[in-house]
């Protein structure tokens, strides 16, 4: 073979193999790990001074200037524009508007920078650095050297350190955040809240064995029936385990105690599909959430979760959980801590959001627009809360760039691989609010047989667009044909009309699948009351309420499954800007942005009591 060829297939194979070993290592709290969180320093750089040289060509990586070298002064002589020194430093995990007012509306880059020392390791063992999220392009160096890049603002992206590179103690660690917005990104230039930048979640170095389980899925196979109430004398659980190389001959032990269960595997290749029976299990369900431990060996490194089987499936018009019919009382939220203007990153963070959840009687989140951080899965696993996960393809997407489809269908991938384990993760979403056409159709379609693809076991869906034509609200945007629920958000009474629109709406929907409100809401400032026609007084968000409930309950079509209203509390939108009543604020929270509830907060949650005790008469 010609030398040219040889080194053609060579680099190509160092391409895959490099991307091959940057696959996401999921369940990292399952995992050996040790945290990079804490005070880093900053350097604030509007202009990429640290990235390229005045001539604006990307610096190379022996140029003293690059602001991911260590400024080394050899002598008083010589001199350096940039160091990473007090006063500048800042929190990771966290965005960086909310830590400093002069980031408040920053968009551009920030270099964040540490030292840490190598961890305790075996000689065979590799280590990896796991970012939980960076918005939204992160350039990671080491020691002078990069190891990777990575865009998406809210799904997690690791690298292996290459050994050569590592030092003993002091190794210097460099990111360069950039989350200027761009109209060929995931999400788009437009966007109804604000533009967090910075390392906005977890960081942490994974001690490896050289051969160790990057991924799995284990949940009950989809394909069995489970009957509402019949307890089953055995079940079959199905899934798999992915290596993060080929392995020879390695012994796998998978265990989950409670069932008396242990098997041993002996694996040779780069995967292993596992299908097996237990005899008597508990489903995960959102009175029962139970999780079981589950616990993989290879070699002498186990790996830990908490799983919860169970099933979610469509049966004609209904939304079905363990077999029985569910009417999902949702609601939506961002990934945002109102009282103190920021991201929400840590668990502390998701039980408070789950709490005022919970105290709406709902039993179902819609996690809007974007994956939110790992803590919303796992403590919604923990206390039996439904989730509607989502990638933020978002309005005015460019959907006819293939370039774009693959940034959405990497950020798909991303958001599946992380939590498919999640027993409460019931509805990926493949966006929301897209302009219906033929070009976006065939764009969202294809995400929709991509999800399905990645993870059979779930429902798919989109928050599409209400169709208004002669009076009536149709339910028929061509995208409803490929999703599991035809799910929409509907403005009757803000956006459209006043709230007593909704005595005379007529609804019709061409698709005999569930119909799934995914938003609805008015606005309203937090302890403003006036008459109810008064726009922005508490009084007018309850009246809205009010009517759409009496429309739900009226004039709504039997196959209505649940709803997800526009929002669960204020948060930050560059686009609101009445300064009487939002001041940067989208005001459409039941909760307002000190925490206090409003009025509309308590017809929303006697609405939910109501059918809670109706499901409950069910069950
Ligand atoms: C849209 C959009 C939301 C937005 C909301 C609003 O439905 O999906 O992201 O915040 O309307 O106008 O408040």
């Amino acid at each position: 073979m010609k030398k040219l060829n040889v080194f053609l297939l060579l680099t190509i194979n160092c391409l895959f193999f490099a991307q091959a070993q940057n696959d996401l290592i999921t369940n990292t709290q399952g995992r050996e790990t040790i945290s990079l969180n804490g005070t880093w320093y900053y350097i604030i750089d509007p202009y990429d001074t640290g990235f390229y040289n005045y001539r604006f060509k990307e610096r190379n990586e022996d140029d003293k200037g690059a602001y991911w070298n260590e400024p080394k002064l050899e002598s008083k002589t010589e001199w350096t524009e940039h160091d990473y020194k007090e006063p500048n430093q800042i929190n990771v995990p966290g965005d960086w508007n909310s830590q400093d007012r002069i980031f408040a509306y920053y968009e551009g880059s920030v270099w964040y920078q540490r030292d840490f020392d190598m961890p305790e390791m075996e000689p065979n063992e590799e280590l990896y650095l796991y970012f939980g999220a960076v918005n939204y392009e992160a350039h990671v160096y080491l020691n002078g050297k990069k190891i990777g890049m990575h865009k998406g603002g809210f799904t997690p992206f690791n690298f292996k350190i290459p050994t050569e590179i590592l030092k003993d103690t002091a190794n210097y660690l460099v990111v360069r955040v950039d989350n200027k917005r761009h109209s060929e990104e995931i999400p788009t230039l437009n966007t109804d809240w604000w533009n967090y930048g910075g390392i906005t979640r977890d960081v942490k170095l994974i001690v490896t064995p050289k051969q160790f389980i990057q991924q799995y899925h284990l949940q009950l196979d989809e394909n069995q029936d489970i009957v509402s109430g019949q307890k089953k004398k055995r079940y079959q659980i199905k899934g798999w385990l992915k290596f993060n190389e080929t392995v020879k001959d390695a012994a796998v032990t998978l265990k989950i105690p409670e069932l008396k269960l242990e098997k041993e595997f002996l694996v040779s290749g780069d995967s292993l599909n596992l299908a097996f029976e237990v005899k008597k299990l508990n489903l995960w369900s959102t009175h029962d959430p139970k999780l079981y431990d589950v616990n993989l060996t290879i070699g002498n490194h186990t790996l830990k979760d908490k799983i919860g089987f169970r099933k979610i499936e469509v049966d004609g018009e209904k939304i079905m959980l363990n077999g029985k019919q569910i009417f999902l009382r949702g609601i939506s939220l961002h990934e945002e801590i109102p009282q103190d203007v920021r991201r929400a990153h840590s668990k502390k963070d998701a039980k408070q959001l789950f709490k005022w959840a919970q105290d709406l009687n709902a039993n179902m989140v819609r996690l809007a627009h974007y994956p939110h951080n790992e803590y919303m899965p796992r403590v919604a696993d923990s206390l039996g809360v439904l989730l509607w996960t989502e990638i933020p393809v978002y309005w005015t997407i460019n959907f006819g760039s293939k370039e774009v489809l693959e940034k959405a269908q990497t950020q798909l991938k991303e958001m599946i691989s992380r939590d498919r384990n999640r027993a409460s993760v019931i509805i990926w979403s493949v966006g929301n609010e897209t302009p219906v056409s033929e070009t976006r159709t065939e764009f969202m379609s294809t995400l929709v047989k991509d999800a399905k693809k990645l993870d059979p076991s779930r429902l798919v869906s989109a928050a599409l667009e209400v169709g208004y034509s002669a009076g009536v609200n149709n339910v028929d945007d061509p995208l409803g044909e490929f999703t599991d629920i035809v799910s929409l958000n509907e403005y009757l009474g803000w956006y459209t009309g006043l709230p007593d629109a909704c005595r005379t709406a007529k609804w019709e929907t061409k698709y005999k699948k569930p119909f799934f409100i995914s938003e609805t809401g008015a606005g309203a400032k937090g302890g403003f009351h006036d008459v109810k026609e008064m726009r922005f007084s508490e009084e007018y968000q309850e009246w809205y309420y009010k009517e759409q409930i009496n429309m739900f309950k009226n004039r709504f079509p039997d196959n209505f499954a649940g709803l997800s209203p526009w929002i669960l509390a204020d948060f930050r939108s560059p686009r609101r800007n009445n300064p009487d009543f939002q001041e940067g604020w989208n005001r459409k929270g039941l909760i307002d942005n000190e925490g206090n509830k409003k009025l509309a907060f308590f017809v929303l949650k006697n609405y939910y009591q109501e059918l809670k005790q109706i499901q409950e008469k069910k069950d």
